[in-house]
């Protein structure tokens, strides 16, 4: 990973009210105050949706709102994890003897995870780190958090890792809204199902091609080696792979493998028992959105004076694709996109791997305050369990800055 050492900065903690809350809470759990704290913020990807881990760039930005850690580095093996929040409860581990319970969705898992990761190893530490909790998933997410500077997206590319600013356009703010549907990527199989789809895809196709298919995991991989555009690969998608799901069988030979094989050498643990994968669909997905992520980036770049009605499209065409082809949006998500669009969108989308979670959305800064009230009526204030959620779910948020270690400073 490029360079993931984190700035430092000092914080006046008695005088800011959320880091003195915190600090508080440290002293009244363990006894001592927190020697340092760490900020990482949450992030939302603009466009590029599930095209990471296929190796292609995507394109997200850090937003302001973000988890605060407070911590004390200890003498001795235990970890011990407390959370503000009540529902989550405190936490203990032998840091030499890390065990992850990945059917449950434990918020200290993610922490362990991250030890588990220093452990093993210091490169390309976060994104390789979250694969303890069991999804394959592409770095975004890490890079993001890490690579993020205040005032710009960025776009990522990965294998070197790089990022690039990308300047969003004025006149337009970035509205996310919580779907409030939750979805455990980590205790359920979506997401794994789509990694290995794609890796499927991959196969097949650099089989066709007389390229060395078993080496190559990325559909990414297999467009490098041959050496052509998006439309080419689309192309070559709709010429040799086919709508109808493939079976286990089918798959096994047109690879020339065993089932055996299939799964010891592709498929991921928590796939194993899948019998039907839909290889067309997932593919025409990655190689079109992969393609956005770049005419977004150059609209972006060259702001014409339509740039908001061109990307607020690219998004919109996003959404489809991952609806349609990449079947990653549920109902809710679909209702809130199309609420979104209605009350003043020019583009939204599901964001993050979807099944749930949330959308983004583009709105003009004039339409704003309307666009807000619109969506709490339509999507929070018609469900009672939504009612008292829209202050936190429903907000708009300019490009943030990224990880951060922050130390006490001096009493002025
Ligand atoms: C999750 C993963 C990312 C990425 C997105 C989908 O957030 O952690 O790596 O694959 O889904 O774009």
């Amino acid at each position: 990973m490029a360079s993931a050492t984190s700035p430092t900065l000092r914080v006046q903690v008695d005088d800011n009210e959320r880091f003195l809350k915190l600090k508080e809470m440290f002293i009244s759990k363990f006894g001592s105050p927190p020697k340092f704290y760490v900020r990482a913020p949450g992030r939302v990807n603009i466009i590029g949706e599930h095209i990471d881990y296929c190796g292609y760039a995507v394109l997200p930005m850090a937003i302001e709102q973000d988890i605060l850690a407070a911590v004390e580095p200890l003498e001795t093996q235990v970890v011990q994890l407390a959370n503000t929040n009540p529902l989550y409860l405190d936490f203990t581990a032998n840091a030499a003897n890390i065990q992850i319970e990945k059917t449950k969705p434990l918020w200290h898992n993610y922490f362990l995870c991250g030890l588990k990761g220093i452990q093993v190893e210091l490169a390309e530490l976060c994104a390789k780190s979250e694969r303890y909790i069991g999804t394959e998933g592409g770095g975004m997410d890490q890079s993001i958090s890490f690579l993020a500077e205040e005032g710009t997206a960025k776009l990522i590319e990965f294998s070197p890792l790089r990022a690039t600013d990308v300047k969003l356009p004025t006149g337009a703010v970035f509205v996310i809204a919580n779907s409030c549907v939750e979805m455990n990527k980590a205790a359920t199989s979506h997401f794994n199902i789509r990694v290995m789809e794609c890796r499927l895809a991959t196969k097949l196709i650099a089989k066709s091609q007389g390229q060395d298919w078993r080496n190559l995991l990325k559909l990414g991989d297999v467009q490098t080696k041959l050496g052509v555009g998006f439309e080419e690969m689309l192309t070559l998608v709709e010429k040799i792979l086919h709508p109808e799901p493939y079976s286990r069988e089918e798959i096994c030979e047109c690879l020339g493998i065993s089932l055996q094989e299939l799964r010891s050498t592709i498929l991921s643990q928590n796939t194993q028992d899948v019998c039907s994968f839909k290889l067309y669909q997932r593919a025409k997905h990655v190689y079109s959105e992969a393609a956005r992520v770049l005419q977004f980036k150059k609209v972006c770049d060259e702001a014409p004076a339509n740039a908001l009605q061109l990307l607020g499209a690219l998004m919109n065409q996003s959404h489809a694709s991952c609806r349609d082809m990449y079947e990653c949006s549920c109902l809710e998500l679909d209702q809130l996109v199309d609420i979104c669009l209605k009350s003043g969108a020019i583009g939204s989308r599901l964001t993050g791997a979807g099944w749930g979670g949330c959308t983004v959305s583009m709105v003009p800064a004039d339409k704003l305050t309307g666009f807000l009230a619109s969506v709490r009526d339509a999507y929070y204030k018609t469900d009672g369990q939504r009612l008292g959620l829209p202050k936190k779910s429903l907000f708009a948020t300019n490009p943030g800055g990224g990880a951060l270690v922050f130390l006490e400073a001096e009493k002025m």
